[in-house]
């Protein structure tokens, strides 16, 4: 059994990035650089922006960070983002989700430029990328197609099964692994709460993607011998054996499922740190495009 390293996997990126980052500067170039806009107080936003902040100061990136209270009025917000969409210094913006929910997350999404949307949410790039055209593909579905061609996983003619059908997560990588595309090129099902069979569908999969957001969903009778298990779910368990007092589990049973599984991302030290990286690795194109 392969685990998939995605801590180790996300360093070999960043370094990578770094180093053109380095070349860029030697030319004369300006430091890319990326903005993150926080609203509220949710503990789990907080620790994704914080570390979406600290991966741009390890590649050399420049980073800015708008934190606002979760009061902020839905045209402020837009304001903020007309204000980025303009500004020649900013690369690349996101808005960490969720937002408020007096605010439209849609609305929200579609105000930012599509040029400068490196987190690939915007409608544009995701028509791109079902067109097979160059865009931002969204981060998490990206970091996998990554963790899969890096650890030379086949997919063509393979099975791949994706639990979940979110916006961010599900329907894109269902998307990006039933491409025509070296690192694609896959029979793909998407499963969701409304399905039936769920197990018999699961069990056929050669590559099963887990992202529901349910903790330790995926038990080893629902996976097929040999598959490959890409577990997105983050969950804080309460754990008092550890100084932070919880501890972090995925929406897959890891010990059980890494026993028949050919290959597994852990949690945490799998998708998570990947996400971040092919964040960076949008920011960057981001700035190449430009030229
Ligand atoms: N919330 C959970 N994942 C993401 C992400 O990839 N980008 C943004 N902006 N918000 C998120």
């Amino acid at each position: 059994m392969i685990k998939i390293d995605g801590k180790a996997t996300s360093s070999k990126i960043k370094e990578e990035i770094a180093d053109e980052v380095k070349q860029l500067l030697s030319k004369g170039k300006k430091q890319p650089h990326l903005a993150a806009v926080l609203i509220g107080e949710d503990g789990a936003s907080k620790t994704y922006v914080n570390a979406k902040v600290k991966a741009c100061e390890q590649v050399g990136f420049q980073s800015t960070l708008i934190k606002k209270d979760d009061d902020i009025s839905e045209q402020a917000l837009l304001d903020i983002i007309d204000t980025l969409n303009n500004d020649e210094e900013i690369d690349g913006f996101i808005v960490q989700l969720p937002l408020p929910k007096h605010i439209d997350e849609h609305k929200v999404t579609m105000a930012i430029a599509p040029e400068k949307d490196v987190d690939g949410f915007h409608p544009t790039n995701l028509g791109k990328m079902l067109l097979n055209l160059p865009s931002f593909l969204p981060a998490t579905p990206y970091g996998i197609v990554q963790l899969l061609d890096r650890y030379n996983i086949e997919t063509a003619g393979k099975h791949c099964v994706v639990m979940g059908r979110s916006h961010i997560v599900g329907s894109p990588m269902s998307v990006l692994m039933a491409r025509n595309a070296t690192s694609a090129n896959c029979t793909v099902t998407i499963t969701h709460s409304r399905t039936q069979n769920l197990k018999e569908i699961t069990k056929s999969a050669d590559i099963l993607i887990v992202a529901i957001g349910k903790p330790e969903f995926v038990s080893a009778d629902m996976v097929k011998e040999g598959a490959t298990v890409i577990d997105v779910g983050i969950h804080r368990i309460e754990d008092n054996s550890k100084k932070k007092g919880f501890r972090l589990i995925g929406d897959v049973k890891y010990n059980e499922v890494a026993e028949k599984a050919s290959a597994i991302t852990p949690v945490p030290g799998g998708v998570g740190p990947m996400t971040i990286a092919s964040l960076l690795m949008n920011t960057l194109q981001a700035v190449k495009n430009k030229k």
